[in-house]
């Protein structure tokens, strides 16, 4: 029986920042299921190969009813974001949902010990790029409905972004700055018919905590054993249940 989101979502075009794995991994998977028969989406992330394997298996599991278009793009590039759209095929350029998931997170260091590199990194990304992103595909999105537009933006900020933590101050500060370009967007969009939102999610077991480390999975996997973490499910229900 189609749900109320499965009928939402029909024939819709999605586009997912930092599809390559973890939350943005498991949101594609999620809106493919939800809406089998006719759906297309367009992964994106820096790594493309495995976003080429991931759109394999979602045609394996799903069907040729959902579309996947692995697009390489690294949201930290402002000259990569803004020359996205023109390179997308004709039938991917109407995007109807923008997933701002691309983001991480660098070391624990404090004040004054952060590495310039690593507070330009996690800004790039997680602030300007989710800027960029949003300054590239909202023109589309305001176009249609004859100017009053039509679309949705959801922006995965962290629980970080409204509780700072010791060793993380430049990671909550990216993301309470997500939190505040989405509120100043929706009070911008409110005449429009484009919704906007932020999730902040809780702690996930993804790669997130290996970035972090640098690629220490020993001291990554040390952060799970004191507090368990969310199953990916919930955080990408979270998304859908947005919709
Ligand atoms: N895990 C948590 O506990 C948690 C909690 C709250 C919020 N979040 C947020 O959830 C989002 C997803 O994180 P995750 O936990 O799923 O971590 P993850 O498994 O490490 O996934 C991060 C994704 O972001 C992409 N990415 C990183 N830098 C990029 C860039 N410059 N350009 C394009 N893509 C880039 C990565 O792809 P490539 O490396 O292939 O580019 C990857 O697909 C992030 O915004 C994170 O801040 C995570």
């Amino acid at each position: 029986m189609a749900t109320a989101v499965s009928k939402r979502l029909h024939g819709k075009t999605i586009l997912i920042t930092g599809a390559s794995s973890g939350i943005g991994r498991s949101t594609a998977f999620e809106f493919a299921r939800n809406s089998p028969k006719e759906l297309k989406l367009i992964l994106t992330a820096r790594r493309i190969d495995c976003l080429c394997e991931i759109a394999a298996e979602i045609i394996k599991e799903i069907g040729a009813g959902v579309k996947v278009l692995p697009v390489q793009l690294d949201v930290s590039n402002p000259d990569d974001v803004r020359t996205l759209v023109g390179r997308l095929p004709a039938e991917f350029k109407e995007v109807d949902v923008l997933v701002n998931n691309a983001g991480l997170v660098r070391g624990v260091a404090k004040a004054p010990e952060i590495l310039e590199e690593d507070i330009n990194v996690m800004f790039a990304t997680n602030v300007n790029g989710l800027i960029n992103m949003t300054q590239a595909i909202l023109p589309g999105m305001l176009k249609r409905n004859n100017g009053a537009g039509a679309g949705d933006i959801i922006n995965i900020g962290s629980i970080a972004g409204r509780e700072p933590y010791v060793g993380g101050g430049i990671y909550c500060a990216t993301k309470a700055a997500v939190r505040s370009f989405t509120k100043s967007m929706r009070k911008e969009l409110i005449s429009t018919r484009i919704r906007i939102i932020c999730i902040d999610p809780g702690q996930v077991e993804t790669d997130f905590s290996v970035v972090r480390f640098y690629g220490d999975k020993e001291k990554a996997n040390a952060v799970y054993t004191q507090v368990p973490p969310n199953h990916l499910e919930k955080a990408h229900i979270l998304a859908l249940t947005a919709l």
